[in-house]
């Protein structure tokens, strides 16, 4: 077999730490997480193996979605720090070997924007009158996260359009103007030195002309189809990446609800315009919309979702690879078990980790953090959880509403990072802004990192594994098993050598037919989530009667092919 040669881009061979900051670790002691904290602890970010890192969004806010209402491009919210402290962290991270990328947000802004107050007053001089989408009379579409997609505003006497909350306007990407301030923004942070974006909803920004109504009875997704993947949206991308080309930055697109026939048209072709994107199949395997619809769990639908990526990226594109991040509740409360933590926790990691693609970790989920659940919706402070709590399923018990918060609410990925056992979790000498989970006791870095086999070090182990291997790095991937509903296997394969990983998700031990052909192979042993039953590296034969895996096992293992 022909072995490929693929471009080396240095995203390719990265692995990526995300963080939200706020909740990551509070360095002045205001119980607030910030640039200060971050500084702290980017030798521990640099011990996990990363070479890259994600900020959520750093810049004056509002905080009607933490930072996804932003009221300034060009500087960065006080409650984190200043300019000054962000250059500070950028040239550690730089010194350290890791990469910096920062959020672009362009589809919408806060409403406190100078943009916004200048665009809401009108007038036909005014240049900032068409930077926002506005309209005498509403269209029929459902915002995200907060009603109708349409506020009337007073002082302009119009209605505004705002596909997420009331307090994030979206800018009108159809006016050249605003597409000059989006390059303006991009220079901005690019002559400092970051290294590329994460660009939020970014198959958002351009509108269906006519804006006209959607399908009516279908909550949201009826509207959808009017702004997703819309009429221009790759001329404009095109002018953005034309910017971001000049200082080699990558981009990594948010493309919620896009197929991956879609998503080729922004990674590959005379349309490529995105290095990677962020898919949101295999997060659906459990829910449709998070507090809307929730349906338990089932492997299938995470594998089939994963495989349909990893088969039509192949060789057209790169996949960016994750399980958790700032608006997806605890991986291991929703695909793993609370009871089988660490187990769980380590399967998780295999199973995403050795996909072709470049991985994210998000900040907690190297230990193992897990969901919250608190008492009262009066507790949640997330604009989307709050709102669907009082949108939908009211015909049932507050307990069955609870009960789907705490499966599906964004404010549990936002709790507070468990670095010990201490107050506060280690993360603040003050009250923190937002409630700690109370299994910190058990579940925090200082515990884990005493633990040879804890989820942490296991997270280190498969960076460590990655790292300049080839056949994990830029192997061909095949599934099998598919239609079996508890073990997850696939096959990375580069010329004649193959990695598989075998993945258990269930709680129950169970016997796996290895397919057709595997039974008596030797094989080796690269990596176990079990190591008091299997040894890394040793060499055996695969069992002839069955492969025997216990409670969410999993294992990457090396075999010549014939
Ligand atoms: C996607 C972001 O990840 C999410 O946190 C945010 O609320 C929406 N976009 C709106 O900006």
């Amino acid at each position: 077999m022909a072995v490929k040669k693929e471009a080396r881009e240095w995203y390719k061979e990265a692995v990526f730490y995300q963080i939200w900051v706020r909740s990551f670790a509070d360095g002045n002691g205001d119980g607030i997480g910030d640039l200060y904290g971050v500084y702290d602890k980017l030798e521990y970010v640099k011990s996990l193996g990363v070479t890259a890192i994600w900020f959520n969004p750093l810049y004056p806010s509002p905080n009607a979605d933490f930072g996804y209402d932003i009221s300034d491009y060009c500087n960065i919210h006080p409650d984190y720090g200043d300019l000054d402290q962000f250059k500070k962290v950028l040239n550690r991270a730089h010194e350290l070997g890791m990469k910096v990328i920062m959020d672009l947000v362009i589809n919408h802004t806060s409403d406190e924007h100078p943009w916004f107050l200048e665009s809401r007053k009108g007038g036909d001089d005014n240049p900032y009158k068409d930077y926002y989408i506005w309209r005498d009379e509403p269209n029929n579409w459902d915002s995200i996260f907060e009603g109708k997609a349409w506020e009337y505003d007073p002082v302009r006497g119009q209605y505004y359009l705002h596909l997420f909350a009331k307090k994030q306007p979206d800018l009108n990407m159809d006016n050249p103007a605003v597409r000059e301030e989006v390059k303006k923004v991009l220079r901005f942070w690019l002559s400092m030195g970051v290294d590329g974006f994460r660009e939020d909803v970014i198959n958002f920004i351009s509108k269906k002309e006519g804006l006209p109504n959607g399908i009516g009875f279908l909550p949201i997704i009826g509207s959808m189809h009017n702004y997703k993947d819309g009429p221009h949206i790759h001329e404009y991308l095109a002018e953005f990446r034309k910017v971001c080309d000049e200082y080699g930055a990558v981009q990594i697109g948010e493309g919620p609800m896009t197929t991956v026939n879609n998503a080729l048209k922004y990674l590959s072709g005379d349309t490529k315009s995105m290095d990677m994107m962020f898919s949101f199949d295999h997060m659906m395997a459990d829910c449709l919309f998070t507090e809307y619809y929730h349906r338990p769990f089932k492997l299938i639908r995470f594998k089939k979702a994963l495989s349909r990526w990893q088969y039509k990226l192949a060789d057209k594109a790169w996949n960016s690879l994750y399980l958790e991040n700032h608006d997806h509740p605890r991986i291991i409360s929703r695909y793993g078990s609370e009871k089988f933590h660490r187990e769980s926790g380590t399967a998780l990691a295999t199973a995403y980790m050795f996909l072709k693609g470049t991985p994210f970790i998000y900040q907690g989920q190297e230990i193992g953090m897990t969901n919250i659940r608190l008492k009262s919706i009066d507790d949640y402070v997330d604009v989307s959880t709050i709102n669907n709590y009082h949108k939908y399923h009211l015909k049932d018990t507050v307990e069955q509403r609870l009960r789907r918060i705490h499966l599906s609410s964004r404010d549990s990925a936002r709790t507070p990072v468990q670095w010990d056992d201490s107050e506060n979790a280690g993360f603040s000498s003050a009250k923190p802004w937002f409630f700690v989970n109370p299994n910190y006791k058990t579940i925090n870095v200082a515990a884990e990192e005493k633990d040879e086999n804890s989820i942490l070090n296991y997270y280190r182990r498969c960076v460590k594994l990655r790292e300049g291997n080839s056949v994990l790095l830029y192997g061909d991937y095949r599934e099998y098993a598919h239609d079996n509903p508890f073990v997850y296997m696939y096959e990375r394969r580069k010329g004649r050598t193959s990695c598989f990983v075998i993945c258990s998700f269930t709680g129950q031990p169970i016997t796996f037919m290895l397919p057709k052909g595997f039974a008596g192979h030797s094989a080796k042993m690269l990596l176990t989530n079990y190591p008091d039953k299997r040894v890394t590296g040793r060499v055996g034969k695969l069992p002839e009667k069955g492969l025997k895996l216990s409670p969410y096992e999993a294992m990457v293992i090396k075999m010549k092919r014939v």
